[in-house]
């Protein structure tokens, strides 16, 4: 523990085994999406061994795409999220979770602003197998 910032946090220091400080400080979920001003851009809050708890801010329709990979794990914040597949729709309101199974077309969207919390693999693209102008670079906070 050399500068005093991971002691502050009252949290252990792992950043030397880690070789980098990921993870150290603590985060505020409301105060991350209150910085966002763009829809359909997440923010990776935490990095869990090899995945990503990202937060997005949400509205209108997202590309329709599939994880071919992976699944893909939803938390409604606020808001109300529906999820259009081949054969069902889910709606989604605040508290719900729900996982997209892997290789599913599923299109998200959402009438008013919603915030949604995601948990999948780091590596996994927002809009999988179909790029669009949506498709987000990942961004590490
Ligand atoms: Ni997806």
């Amino acid at each position: 523990m050399t500068d005093g910032t991971a002691w502050q946090h009252g949290l252990m220091d792992s950043s030397d085994a880690r070789g980098d400080a990921r993870n150290v400080d603590a985060r505020n979920v409301d105060a991350v999406l209150s910085s966002i001003t763009e829809h359909w851009s997440p923010r990776t809050v935490a990095v869990v061994n090899d995945y990503d708890v990202r937060v997005v801010k949400v509205q209108g329709e997202f590309t329709r795409h599939r994880h071919v990979e992976t699944d893909e794990f939803f938390l409604v914040l606020s808001g109300c999220l529906r999820i259009r597949m081949d054969e069902a729709e889910v709606v989604l309101q605040p508290g719900d979770t729900y996982v997209v199974q892997r290789g599913l077309l599923h299109q998200p969207y959402a009438e008013t602003e919603t915030t949604v919390l995601l948990f999948e693999p780091s590596a996994t693209v927002n809009t999988g197998d179909t790029p669009s102008e949506l498709t987000a670079e990942r961004r590490v906070i």
